[in-house]
């Protein structure tokens, strides 16, 4: 969030800053991007004002242009770490996935992409003293494999040495009514989750449950189906982007971590080159900050492989998925 609240705009004041919070407009960069027209209408406020209103946030917002390192820095310093709770992969993330980035995982079928965001799902609801960032999940299913009962068997599988004083582990209701699913039906209609998944992460943190997770599994499946057999890949490359971007502002604006899905066909024909580059196209292409690759190993081993971070050196860790969720190889 921005350290600038939207009430420090001049000609906002407190009831115009409810009825902004109410129509989704957070923060003050929220605010500088708008156009009048969409703040007028949200706030009842006259044009005129609402221009004022823009002009003033975008002073005072961070919308682009030139930086100094020091301001980046300043930033970065909000940024949590989401922990997957197993040693050697939170070892390789340096601590954890990133707010204020979207992490690509993509491997196989049944490589065990679903696994991870059903446990980062349960994990992001923790304090942050056990490694979650004590917030809700937003989880885009556009595959109809999101499972309640997963949830309720990983809630049963955390296992901690020490709990923080006075804190107890929430039931699984309490969990599974903190993790909000949308069925996507069509990539059209998975791009439109994302306006609704603004206005709910908007009551949420209202609510005091502040969206910290959100998650799309699979970002390309939906794609992938309906764009197989066209002359163009550009018309699907150019919707993902936007997606993805969409998604970026989104997660940005909540300091919350973004991760997407996505399934790439097993290549036994190549003996040569990088076995890590998807293949059919690497269609989330760079817009993803971290991407994770995950194979199957012997003996139900898994291994997860950073690769292309900006900070953080490539490596592997080595995973297990249990009944329990996930857990050291
Ligand atoms: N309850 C469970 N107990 C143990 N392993 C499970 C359980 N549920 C799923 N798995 C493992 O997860 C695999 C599926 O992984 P999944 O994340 O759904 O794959 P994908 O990468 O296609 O999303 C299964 O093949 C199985 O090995
Ligand atoms: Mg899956």
């Amino acid at each position: 969030m921005s350290s600038v609240d939207i009430e420090d705009l001049p000609g906002v004041g407190p009831a115009t800053a409810d009825r902004l919070r109410e129509a989704g407009y957070l923060t003050v960069e929220s605010i500088a991007t708008a156009s009048p027209a969409d703040l007028s209408e949200a706030t009842e406020i006259g044009e005129t004002t609402a221009k004022k209103i823009i002009r003033a946030a975008g002073a005072l917002a961070d919308i682009g242009g030139f930086k100094t390192g020091t301001d980046i820095l300043l930033r970065r310093k909000d940024v949590l770490k989401l922990k997957t709770l197993v040693p050697e992969f939170d070892e390789m993330l340096e601590g954890g996935l990133e707010t204020q980035a979207i992490t690509e995982v993509y491997g196989e079928f049944g490589s065990g992409k679903s696994q991870i965001v059903h446990q980062m799902a349960v994990n992001c609801q923790l304090p942050p003293e056990l490694g979650g960032l004590g917030g809700s999940c937003l989880y885009i299913d556009t595959e109809n494999t999101f499972r309640p009962e997963r949830i309720e068997q990983m809630v049963n599988g955390l296992e901690f040495k020490k709990l923080p004083e006075g804190y107890e582990i929430p039931p699984v209701e309490t969990f599974l009514a903190n993790i909000h699913v949308a069925r996507a039906h069509s990539s059209d209609h998975q791009m439109l989750l994302i306006d609704a998944a603004r206005e709910l992460a908007t009551q949420m943190e209202l609510e005091g449950k502040p969206v910290k997770l959100v998650i799309i599994d699979s970002l390309t499946g939906l794609f992938r189906a309906e764009y197989a057999g066209r002359g163009t890949l550009a018309g699907r490359q150019q919707k993902l982007n936007r997606h993805m971007h969409d998604l970026f502002k989104l997660i940005d604006n909540l300091n919350a971590v973004g991760i997407v899905t996505n399934q790439v066909m097993a290549s036994p024909g190549v003996l040569f080159g990088d076995p890590t580059r998807p293949i059919g196209g690497n269609i989330v292409g760079h817009t993803a900050t971290f991407r994770i690759y995950l194979r199957k190993s012997k003996g139900g081993k898994r291994i997860a492989r950073l690769v292309d971070s900006p900070n953080l050196p490539e490596g592997e860790a080595a995973f297990s998925v249990e009944m329990d969720g996930l857990k050291e190889a």
